[in-house]
Order: C-alpha cells, then sequence, then structure tokens
C-alpha cells in the first residue's frame, strides 16, 4: 500500500524517483507525487490518478536538483485527489514527508498542532507528520524525526527531507517496508522495496521495525528510533530488472501466468527426493524430533495466499494426518487463539509483508508458537521475523492479482507436507508416486498454457455477464474461490466460488440462462458428484464451463465448454486446474478494457489493516 523512494547523489533525481515510482506503482496508483530539494527550497508536484499523470504534469520542466523523495499512493484518510497527494509539507514548507501506513492518533495530535497554530492543508493522516517534526526541529532533522515519530501510533514506512539540511534524507520505519539500496559513488535509494533500487544496484539493507536511517551523499547511519547507532548488514539481491519487466506480454499478469513453469521448476528445484518419497527443506530450522513433534497446523493468511493455505489444509491433513485449519490472518491476530505448545503456525504470504499476516505471526509468537514463513519475496519482514520457513521461489510477481505465487505456495505446501508426512505415517510409495508427479507438473502446466487460444475464445463469449459461478469439491473448492476471486479482482464481475454440493443451499437460487457456472470437474474422488451437481446447474438452464481431465469424453455431453487439463494425481490437481481460471480471468478483463495490472482499488501489498 502506497510505494515510496528517496534518491541522494550525484545524478538529477527527478527521472530516478519517477522510474522509481513506476517499479512501485503495483503498490497503489491512486496519486502521485514528487519533492525535490533545489538551492532555494523545496519544488513539489503532486497530481492525482496515475504516475503517467504526473509524469505529464513536470512534462519537460522537470524541477532541478540532486535529492529528492517520491509517492505514489493507495488512499486510507482523505479522498485520492491531488491535495491530498504526498508529499506533504509543513506550515512554511521547510520540509516535506512522504508516508506509508497509517497514522492511528492523527485527530488528537492533529487538534493539539492546530490549537498551537499549525496550519493544515490536507485530509490526510501524513500531514501531521511533517508538523510535529516542524514543532521540533532545532537544527537536526534526524533528532526531530525521532521526536516525532514517539508520539505517534500506527505505522509508517517514511522518508523526509528539509531545506535546512539539503543533503540529507532521514527515513524511518514501524511496520511498513523500507530498504536502502548502496549504489555507487555516493549514492543511495530509500524504497519500499528492492523493485525501485534493482535498476541501479544490487547491494541493498534492509530496515527492521523501529529503525532510522539518516542517508547522506557520505553514507548511511542506522539507529534504533532511540537514535542508538545499530550496525547493519548489506545484502545481494539475487534477481535483476529482466525479472521485474513485461518481455514483451501485454502485461504483467499474463506473463506471470505464462512463466508457471518455470516458478514452479524453481519452487521445486533441488527440494524433491524421489527415491525416498520425501522432500529436502533446508530452511524450517526444527529439528526431526521437533517436526515429529507437531501435532497442529495453523496457516494464516490473506487473499490468494489464504486460498493456497486452505489447499494446505487438504494436503496437511489428508497426507501427514495433522490436524490443520485455516485462518484468515486478519481474524486470527484478534481473537486470542488457542495454541498449544506442538502447534506450528504457518505465515503464508507472497510479499511477506502483509500487515495482517505479519500481526498475526507475531500475535503467535508472543503466545509460544512456533511460526514459520512460506514468503516469496527473500528479505521480506515475515521472512525475517519467522523462526524458519520456506521460501517460494516464484520470483518478484508484479500483477497485483496474485498468479505464479500461487501455484509456487501450494507446490511449496506439498513440500512441507510431504516432508511432514514421511517423519510420520506416510508410505514410501505415496510419497514417491507424489514426489514423481510433482517433478513434471511444470510440464503439464506448460501443456495448459499451449492450449490458452481455447480459453480465450469462452472469455470472448462470455465477458460481457454480471455474474459467474465457480463450483469444485474436496482440493479443487479452493480452486473455485481462487478462479472466482481472480474474476472479480480485475474484470470487475461478481463471482462467487462454492463448494458444489453447498450450491443447492443458497446459489442454486441465482441459476438461469443467463448465469455461466465454472465447475471444476476433474477425475478424482469427487468426480461423479461433481458430475451430479453440473447436472442440476443444467436442468436449470445454466451455462457450464467445464475444467476437466483430459481423455474425458462424458464431460463434454453436459458442459456448454471443456477446458481439458492432464491427468495427475488427485491432491495435485490444484496446480493444473487454477491455470485456465486465471487465464479465463486475465482475458474476460482484456475483453471488457479493464486494468488488468491495476485493477481498481486494489494493491499487491496491503501493507495496513
Ligand atoms: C492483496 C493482493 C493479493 C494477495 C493478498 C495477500 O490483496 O492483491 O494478490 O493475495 O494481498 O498478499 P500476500 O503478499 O500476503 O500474499
Amino acid at each position: 500500500m502506497c510505494g515510496i523512494i528517496g534518491y541522494v547523489g550525484a545524478q538529477e533525481s527527478v527521472p530516478i524517483l519517477l522510474e522509481g515510482l513506476r517499479r512501485l506503482e503495483y503498490r497503489g496508483y491512486d496519486s502521485a507525487g514528487i519533492a525535490v530539494l533545489n538551492g532555494s527550497g523545496i519544488r513539489i508536484e503532486k497530481a492525482a490518478g496515475k504516475i503517467s499523470i504526473l509524469e505529464k504534469l513536470i512534462g519537460s520542466s522537470q524541477p532541478a536538483g540532486t535529492l529528492g523523495i517520491a509517492h505514489t499512493r493507495w488512499a486510507t484518510h482523505g479522498e485520492p485527489n491531488t491535495l491530498n497527494a504526498h508529499p506533504h509539507s509543513d506550515c512554511k514548507g521547510r520540509l516535506a514527508v512522504v508516508h506509508n501506513g497509517i497514522i492511528e492518533n492523527y485527530t488528537t495530535l492533529k487538534t493539539a498542532l492546530a490549537n498551537e497554530g499549525h496550519h493544515f492543508t490536507t485530509d490526510t493522516d501524513t500531514e501531521v507528520i511533517a508538523h510535529l517534526i516542524e514543532k521540533f526541529y532545532t537544527g537536526n532533522l534526524e533528532t526531530a524525526v525521532a521526536s516525532a515519530l514517539a508520539l505517534l501510533t500506527g505505522t509508517y514506512g517514511l522518508a523526509v527531507i528539509s531545506v535546512d539540511e539539503p543533503r540529507k534524507i532521514v527515513g524511518a520505519r514501524h511496520g511498513s517496508p523500507l530498504v536502502v539500496g548502496i549504489c555507487a559513488d555516493n549514492e543511495y535509494i530509500l524504497a519500499s522495496d528492492v523493485s525501485a533500487v534493482i535498476r541501479h544496484t544490487n547491494q541493498v539493507v534492509y530496515l527492521d521495525d523501529e529503525e532510522m536511517v539518516v542517508i547522506t551523499p557520505a553514507g548511511i547511519q542506522t539507529s534504533n528510533l532511540r537514535r542508538e547507532a545499530v550496525s547493519k548488514k548489506v545484502e545481494i539481491v539475487d534477481w535483476d530488472l529482466e525479472h521485474i519487466e513485461k518481455a514483451g506480454f501485454d502485461h504483467f499478469m499474463l506473463k506471470e501466468i505464462f512463466e508457471q513453469p518455470q516458478s514452479l521448476r524453481n519452487t521445486l528445484r533441488g527440494r524433491l527426493m524421489i527415491e525416498e518419497g520425501t522432500a529436502r527443506l533446508g530452511g524450517l530450522n526444527m529439528t526431526v524430533p521437533e517436526l515429529r513433534g507437531i501435532d497442529r497446523v495453523v496457516l494464516t493468511a490473506c487473499g490468494t495466499s489464504w486460498h493456497a493455505s486452505l489447499i494446505g489444509e487438504y494436503l496437511i491433513e489428508e497426507l501427514a494426518r495433522i490436524p490443520a485449519e485455516v485462518e484468515y490472518a486478519s481474524e486470527f491476530r484478534y481473537r486470542n487463539p488457542l495454541l498449544a505448545p506442538g502447534t506450528v503456525v504457518l505465515a503464508v504470504s507472497q510479499s511477506g509483508e502483509t500487515a495482517d499476516t505479519l500481526a498475526a505471526m507475531r500475535e503467535a509468537t508472543r503466545k509460544g508458537a512456533r511460526v514459520l514463513g512460506v514468503c516469496n519475496a527473500v528479505g521480506s519482514t515475515i521472512a525475517r521475523e519467522s523462526g524458519g520457513g520456506v521460501y517460494i521461489h516464484a520470483g518478484p510477481e508484479i500483477g497485483v492479482a496474485s498468479t505464479k505465487a500461487f501455484t509456487s505456495q501450494v507446490a511449496a505446501l506439498t513440500l512441507f507436507t510431504l516432508y511432514l508426512g514421511r517423519l510420520g505415517e506416510l508410505s514410501p510409495e505415496l510419497g514417491a508416486a507424489l514426489t514423481r508427479e510433482l517433478a513434471v507438473i511444470p510440464d503439464k502446466v506448460e501443456e495448459i498454457l499451449a492450449g490458452h487460444d481455447s480459453v480465450r475464445e469462452i472469455a470472448k463469449a462470455y465477458a460481457r455477464h454480471d455474474n459467474f459461478l465457480y463450483l469444485g469439491r474436496g482440493v479443487n473448492f479452493p480452486v473455485a474461490l481462487e478462479g472466482a476471486l481472480k474474476l472479480k479482482e480485475i474484470s470487475y464481475i461478481h463471482a462467487e466460488g462454492y463448494p458444489a454440493a453447498e450450491m443447492k443451499h443458497g446459489p442454486i437460487a441465482l441459476i438461469d440462462d443467463n448465469m455461466p457456472v465454472v465447475f471444476i470437474c476433474t477425475q478424482d474422488s469427487a468426480y461423479e458428484k461433481v458430475l451430479n451437481n453440473m447436472e442440476e446447474v443444467r436442468t436449470r438452464k445454466g451455462k457450464i464451463i467445464a475444467v476437466a481431465t483430459e481423455g474425458d469424453t462424458h464431460v463434454a455431453s453436459k458442459a456448454d465448454h471443456v477446458l481439458y487439463i492432464p491427468r495427475t494425481l488427485g491432491l495435485l490437481t490444484p496446480l493444473l486446474s487454477v491455470i485456465p481460471l486465471q487465464l479465463l480471468a486475465y482475458y474476460v478483463a482484456v475483453e471488457r478494457g479493464c486494468d488488468v495490472d491495476q485493477p481498481r482499488n486494489l494493491a499487491k501489498s496491503v501493507t495496513v489493516e
């Protein structure tokens, strides 16, 4: 939610800031702004809408200056208009602040500051930070920032600049990520995430919560919020710009859908032990007796990661025979969950920064549970704060609608299950069958993708419908949820996912000849039952799009359209059945002229609760 960036160095800052903002745009895109220090003061430019609008506004009269900060916004407090766009300033316009997060006590602070004579011009929570820093400023920016932060309740990742100290950026984090890119020649970039710095450097310092950084061309100083020095490690990022560009695809989402054979290979690489029928996971940081002592698994996550976790629940119970349950992180964090010593909590998150998942994980840790992260973003907060975990290695995911992270999360949870299962009751034969099949899943995904044109045809035929229903059973029920989520996220069509049989308890009332129903009807244990549910829809003249197993000739007689996927083991079908649903959502959204990579009101990384 919101992306921030700051630059200090020898080059003109504006092109670097704008380019960085574009990389961060997936974090929020309802308004953007920039503040640049030049010899005479701060020039601030802001615009409602996407970064391209800010770029047009600035046009050829780019503010000159080699130090600046910028922001792309996902509004929390205050309408997404130009006035409320960041950066925000103090009464005299001597400093500028960009902020990602929410200041919960801003109303109280605003009233107190207004009573002291501070003049507010926006509806944002962030503006109080600027006025507090102004109030405390006595000649040292970082001291004033620390004094201001001490009064804030809420979350922030922020950057501050001041006319009075024109070669300095002060950054601080509490709950919203910040990273410093160490570039060549006394040049530094502060940003919400690595994607904004990777063009310039692969050397980064990740700030932890409650840390500050003071950046000047002479170097960076890191400290805690009490201004006590903290020494930080410089880390090397192992991906490059190519990973975050579109590579000829029309959208990041399409590129990421097509990357899945490779991203899945990356998740599985070096981890499958086919002979032994198990998986090798190096980062769990748990001994074998500890792993054998697990008597309950709680998976906590949001959005698509929550759907992947639901599949994890089926896998863990079925194969490892350990009770498992899935909780929305936003519920888990506030409901005083019971966590016995044998419980392991899996925090599943692509970004590793989702505020609710992070808070749920911290709550579980506070209660003494062992927490493992299942993350994509290396070095993210969840990955660093969890006691251990599994990186899914899907590579950077830019499209707001998650695709390759989902399949890699499911694959990683399967590996975790295999490992746990084989330490317990899972037979070597079944373990070997699963590992063998996992090894060929990427090739099968490739096969499905090769047939993308048939999905596009169906999408064209149904793009103008207002509602969709997605039905599946067993391990394909979460896939139905995910298919529906993909469609509503990017095409704004109302879609619901349901367990196929549950349809009779409500959704069936919606079915008429204008209602497309997507069935996941693969040949596994629930096949006959799903066919019956399909018949129930057909009787009521619903339009049926079925995802079925290659070679199944029967389904075609019941469905209006069939999308075939290769045969696999029942519990692994989600890795394949979700692919046509991702493509369907994508092509429907394109057909409707929607902004696929930046759907309205959404953000890739939800760093506010
Ligand atoms: C947002 C994104 C989703 C994502 C969810 C959880 O809603 O738009 O794509 O699934 O956050 O994010 P996480 O990074 O924790 O997996």
